[in-house]
């Protein structure tokens, strides 16, 4: 519906005019985000382009963002019909199918009070403060002897596949009762594929706008397909090993929790929106796949970062040293007491920006934005990128400087700027796992800077431009080189 109605008094959002037929996809080709803000510019926070025939409402500046997203977020909250979406869980994914009713609604509400009750809330069986920290506080201890390990062996080393598996770990003791050895074949073979569901499931890939190019042959999509199926295979496997162990006297992980609340769905104990088995179960899917390629992005640019800035390095260690010393290891309680390590976090969020689109979003019913008329349907970009780098709310945006958080004295995270940045998208599509997000870079950060010194090999060029995806990576980059700070107490 190109030419479609507009009521009297209201317009169309304003946009770049771009080809017949192909819109302007070739013009979104490369670096979308970055395209994207710079038309932004120019016509304005209510934009709209056209990715083929298909329009598509772009939105950028944070008080807009907040209006669609926070203000209107019923109009706002749907997911558009995408080719790539279907093949992910089925098309039943929690985060990526069109459904955003009543299914949508309770769906969501079980994974956030499950994914809660494995990992944040405090703990009474175990000595650390909660799940989430026991397992962490694990994974990253082991990751510093893999570091110390792969560095005497290799002289230098690519932090990354180690990363994603101790990420991965975490998740997967939080949804399975599991962990993995860095050298599991079927676990690397899956994380390591990580990169390509991105580059599919990116804001703006023109097979998604674009009917004719679903049935043309493609690498990616065969190789993204590929990836969800062996994504869920992988999943089904270890679900099938929760039935035939669960016992509802003990409910060892979220999968046992997902199944038990089947089985009370079943017995007609919940009066709520009913539920098919399936449509709960695979629940986990989504949680297991959001969580780990996100949260190891983020720590793969903090360990960049610190690599290149080693004045910034040295400032969160001497924090660390100070507050939490060195008897003892860091625990996620340290948080609130480390203004500076919490700043680096932030800026590491913001600089990056590795999410520069959230998961694309789609009008629920007719509405108006800014005076703009936008009618139901329409597909959404929240450009995150463009919040971040904004002049107007930035001083200069594309310098990494940590301090722009903390108050004049140093002691403090002024939180007028860091409600600013925007990373885990707004309203009701807010990302579920942000709190395990957050607490897990820092305590993965503190943990690793306790003990570790990050560089890179003298003379080496690094290339951080960000690969363009659902989340942005740099290329992959083999000159990490780590020192231990000071030396393992010898007992007597
Ligand atoms: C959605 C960011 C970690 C689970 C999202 C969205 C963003 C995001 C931008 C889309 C919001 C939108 O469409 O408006 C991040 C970042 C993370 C992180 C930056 C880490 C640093 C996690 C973790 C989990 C998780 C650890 C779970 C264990 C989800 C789920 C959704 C989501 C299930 C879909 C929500 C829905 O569609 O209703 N996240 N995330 N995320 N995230 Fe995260």
């Amino acid at each position: 519906s190109f030419r479609q109605h507009v009521p009297k008094g209201l317009k169309r959002p304003p946009g770049p005019r771009g080809y017949p037929i192909l819109g302007n996809v070739l013009e979104l080709r490369k670096d979308p985000h970055l395209v994207l803000t710079k038309l932004s510019q120019k016509y304005g926070d209510v934009m709209e382009i056209r990715i083929g025939t298909r329009p598509v409402l772009v939105l950028s500046g944070l008080d807009t963002i907040k209006q669609a997203l926070v203000k209107q977020g019923e109009d706002f909250m749907g997911r558009p019909d995408l080719h790539s979406f279907r093949h992910v869980t089925d098309g039943q994914s929690l985060a990526f199918s069109p459904d955003s009713g009543e299914v949508w609604k309770a769906r969501r509400k079980l994974a956030q009070n499950a994914l809660k009750t494995f990992s944040i809330v405090p703990s009474s069986t175990s000595s650390s403060t909660c799940l989430l920290e026991e397992h962490v506080s694990k994974e990253a201890d082991y990751l510093v002897t893999k570091f110390l390990q792969v560095m005497e062996e290799e002289k230098s080393f690519d932090p990354y596949q180690y990363l994603v598996v101790s990420v991965a770990n975490v998740i997967c003791a939080m949804c399975f009762g599991r962990r993995y050895d860095h050298n599991d074949q079927e676990l690397l073979s899956m994380v390591n594929l990580n990169n390509e569901f991105g580059e599919v499931a990116a804001n703006g890939n023109p097979a998604d706008f674009i009917p004719v190019l679903q049935y043309l042959p493609s690498r990616t999509m065969e190789v993204f397909k590929n990836l969800n199926r062996q994504f869920s295979s992988f999943v089904q496997k270890i679900i099938q090993e929760h039935y035939a162990s669960f016992d509802r006297e003990h409910i060892r992980d979220i999968t046992d929790s997902l199944i038990e609340h089947c089985q009370e769905n079943r017995a007609g104990e919940n009066t709520s929106i009913p539920l098919s088995s399936e449509k709960i179960i695979n629940i986990v899917n989504d949680l297991f796949g959001a969580g780990f390629d996100t949260v190891t992005t983020a720590l793969a640019w903090s360990l960049m970062y610190l690599a290149l800035y080693p004045d910034i390095q040295k400032r969160i260690q001497e924090e660390l040293d100070q507050t939490i010393g060195r008897e003892r290891t860091p625990r996620l309680s340290d948080r609130g007491m480390l203004p500076y390590t919490e700043a680096f976090i932030l800026e590491m969020f913001r600089h990056s920006s590795f999410l520069p689109f959230t998961i694309p979003h789609c009008t629920t019913k007719d509405t108006v934005l800014n005076g703009y008329y936008i009618p139901k349907d329409r597909c959404v970009f929240i450009n995150q990128w463009q919040v971040n780098h904004d002049e107007k709310l930035w001083k200069d945006p594309s310098t990494f400087n940590p301090e722009r958080f903390l108050s004049a004295d140093g002691t403090k995270i002024e939180r007028t700027e860091s409600d600013k940045v925007m990373i885990f998208g707004l309203g009701k599509r807010r990302c579920i796992g942000e709190t395990i997000g957050r607490w897990e870079v820092f305590l993965f950060l503190a943990t690793l800077l306790q003990q570790l010194e990050f560089s890179l090999c003298a003379g080496e060029e690094v290339d951080i431009t960000p690969q363009y995806g659902l989340t942005m990576k740099y290329k992959k980059c083999k000159c990490f080189q780590i020192k231990k700070r000071f030396p393992v107490k010898s007992s007597p």
